[in-house]
């Protein structure tokens, strides 16, 4: 087994500029592959929503969603640090309920650390957080549980306004005290301007690779997500492909009796069978 991943490590690779690499995981057969290929940071995002759960958007994942699948991550994953997103409404009404929420993913589901959206607006909830000793990881940009807010899924931080209320928003999440930032669709140049004024790490995914890490979904990576694939997203294999053939294989094989064949099968001594009959 590989160094654990943990939260001195961030800072540790911005240092150096090592490139610090997440990929999302859902499941506990997932995160053990994704672990044991390497992986600094497994993200249980609330893309789950998306990905494994089939809704349109990321709204509608609850706490209990979250904590089901980040307890399955923690089970299969030895040296990642564990990031568990905080779904929409779970730290939103008071700071008081979002370090409740935030306990709940460290004691009951395992995760070394919860990452919420949003910028000045979010710094109290997030030094309540840190106040529990639960680190804290932002999210600038397209933070998509604002989805109804921005009108869809879009860029964010291209016109002067908003580029200069993300530099300013992640300043004021470092100060907070957070350990990372994911920047997500980003103009490229912005976020590598972002990413030089701080000294905590940036995670991009859309946001080109001036960020200090990156991440991305792991259902995109793999080619499994047939809805749509984000524009950033790039494919390293096609699952989707090879898992439609394979099961195509299993139908016929099924059907003309080659499947199962003898070795997938389990013998009984004929004296005994032949008492049945
Ligand atoms: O939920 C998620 O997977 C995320 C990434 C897209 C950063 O927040």
């Amino acid at each position: 087994m590989s160094n654990p991943f943990r939260a001195g490590d961030f800072l540790r690779k911005k240092e150096a500029r090592d490139k610090i690499t997440f990929l999302t995981a859902y499941d506990y057969s997932i995160a053990k592959l994704v672990d044991e290929a390497g992986i600094d940071c497994i993200l249980v995002g609330d893309s789950l929503g998306m990905v494994m759960l089939g809704y349109e958007n990321t709204l509608q994942v609850t706490m209990e969603d979250m904590l089901h699948h980040t307890k399955a991550v923690s089970r299969g994953a030895k040296s990642a640090f564990i990031v568990a997103d905080m779904p929409f409404m779970s730290y939103h009404i008071t700071p008081e309920e979002a370090v409740r929420n935030a306990g709940r993913f460290v004691q009951e589901a395992g995760a070394h650390c919860v990452k919420l959206e949003g910028g000045r607006e979010m710094t109290d909830t997030i030094r309540a957080i840190l106040r529990a000793k639960i680190p804290v990881i932002g999210h600038l940009g397209l933070t998509p549980q604002s989805v109804n807010v921005f009108g869809g899924f879009k860029v964010q931080g291209r016109s002067e306004d908003q580029a200069k209320t993300l530099l300013e928003d992640a300043i004021l999440l470092q100060e907070a005290g957070v350990l990372a930032i994911v920047l997500e669709c980003v103009p490229a140049k912005l976020a590598t301007l972002i990413s030089e004024k701080l000294t905590i790490p940036t995670i991009g995914i859309g946001a080109g690779n001036g960020c200090d890490g990156q991440v991305l979904v792991i259902q995109d990576m793999l080619g499994m997500f047939t809805d749509f694939t984000p524009k950033f997203a790039k494919r390293y294999e096609d699952l989707q492909e090879k898992i439609t053939g394979a099961v195509r294989q299993y139908i016929t094989e099924v059907k003309s009796q080659e499947f199962p064949a003898a070795e997938h099968t389990f013998s009984i001594a004929d004296d005994v069978l032949n008492k049945l009959y």
